[in-house]
């Protein structure tokens, strides 16, 4: 069992006052907060090894370029991939999705099609849109149901000799339903396409093992599990990566540079040109640690504890629908009240001190689905509690009888 106070007492926000309340903070599936060991290990970086990595002989260099290179060892292992080098920093999820499209921009030709789940988040649509245009390539949606699942009788008829890339979220930033990414990574396999999966929402969650999933790629963000802003990694098999063009030129990705011809470094360096965010890629092998040393397996039971109360509390609120409600799911709750436009609850429950999102939360296809202009979306960390959750509901409440 988790020792949720002592846990808390680690999280300075959490006892911040925010509109003269105690912080409820529920936005966790749009930023996680930051232990203070996160945030020391920031200030220590600055404090003690400042310097450019991989770059000078001196003794700060090469400090701060082992820290860094530890970090990637440390994330290597963290989602059990087979070689450091297929392990990339990027500035979040964003960037990582970003980089495999730009290189899919040589290979794509017209009459191939790239297959994405209605369930992404525009970060995982966008992109594959452009790289369609951009090659006359075709992009194919896998649908979904009302509880929010995708349909995968409908996916696997999409599936054939002419998609070359599938790309579906881990974890649905917006409902928080859990997809059968193994299932669908061997599907797609069959057919010969590559896949991505956009792991944003699942690594605060649970521990992706890429080996296992054998994905192509897999993209996810620092920032939400407990590691500073602008911080990400990419994924990708050493195949992939070899084969795919670089993502920007610069210093660092290089081998030789001539005006007659560059030769690109080899991996990791190749997608990593510029001096990269050094204090963030060394931090967020901290938090990982952090949550590593809290443990998955109590993070999910708690998270668990945290959806199974949640949901049936707030359905004792009259004319209150929940989006999403597949069996598998992540600590998210997303809901709308009869007749009340999400962004009035979520005003009012901020007065009250409660933190959560509002809106389409970059989902647009999902809110269009089920007709609605946006959820309230509730989404939990394994630093609340019961009691919070209590105080929603009953802001929730309030908020529902101010506004009727
Ligand atoms: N993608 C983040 C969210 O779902 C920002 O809120």
């Amino acid at each position: 069992m988790l020792d949720i106070q002592k846990i808390r007492a680690e999280f300075p926000i959490l006892s911040e006052k925010v509109n003269g309340k105690p912080l409820v903070y529920f936005d966790n599936g749009a930023t996680s907060q930051k232990p203070q060991i996160v945030i020391d290990a920031e200030a220590k970086y600055y404090q003690e090894i400042n310097a450019n990595i991989h770059r000078g002989v001196h003794t700060l260099s090469q400090l701060a370029t082992d820290a860094y290179e530890i970090s990637r060892v440390k994330i290597q292992h963290h989602i059990n991939a087979k070689f450091s080098h297929e392990v990339l920093f990027t500035s979040g999820t964003t960037h990582g999705i970003n980089l495999v499209t730009n290189g899919f921009a040589s290979i794509l030709k017209p009459g191939d099609e790239v297959i994405v789940s209605s369930l992404e988040h525009h970060s995982n649509i966008v992109p594959w849109q452009m790289l369609c245009e951009k090659t006359g390539a075709t992009l194919r949606v896998i649908p979904m149901n009302q509880d929010g699942e995708l349909i995968m009788e409908a996916f696997e008829a999409l599936l054939s000799e002419k998609t070359k890339v599938v790309t579906v979220n881990h974890i649905s930033n917006a409902l928080g339903i859990i997809n059968p990414v193994k299932y669908m990574i061997e599907k797609a396999h069959a057919v010969g396409a590559a896949v991505l999966i956009d792991g944003a929402q699942a690594v605060p969650h649970l521990k992706p093992d890429v080996q296992d999933l054998d994905c192509d790629f897999y993209a996810f963000s620092g920032h939400k599990m407990c590691g500073p802003t602008g911080t990400g990694i990419l994924y990708g098999k050493e195949d992939w990566l070899n084969k795919l063009p670089p993502y920007q030129g610069g210093g660092e990705m290089i081998k030789e540079v001539t005006f007659e011809k560059t030769t690109y470094a080899d991996l990791p360096h190749k997608f990593e040109a510029g001096t990269p965010n050094i204090a963030g890629g060394i931090v967020l092998g901290t938090a990982v640690d952090y949550l590593n040393n809290i443990g998955f397996h109590n993070i999910q039971k708690q998270e668990e504890k945290l959806l199974e109360h949640a949901t049936k509390r707030l359905l004792e609120i009259e004319g209150l629908k929940i989006y999403g409600t597949g069996k598998n799911k992540a600590s998210v709750v997303s809901f709308n009240i009869d007749g009340i436009h999400p962004y009035d609850i979520g005003s009012i429950i901020d007065k009250l001190g409660i933190a959560v999102r509002t809106g389409h939360h970059c989902a647009q296809p999902i809110m269009t689905f089920f007709c609605i202009p946006g959820t309230i979306r509730a989404s939990f960390s394994f630093y609340n509690t019961i009691e919070e959750i209590d105080v929603m509901v009953e802001a929730v409440k309030k908020a529902k009888t101010m506004l009727s």
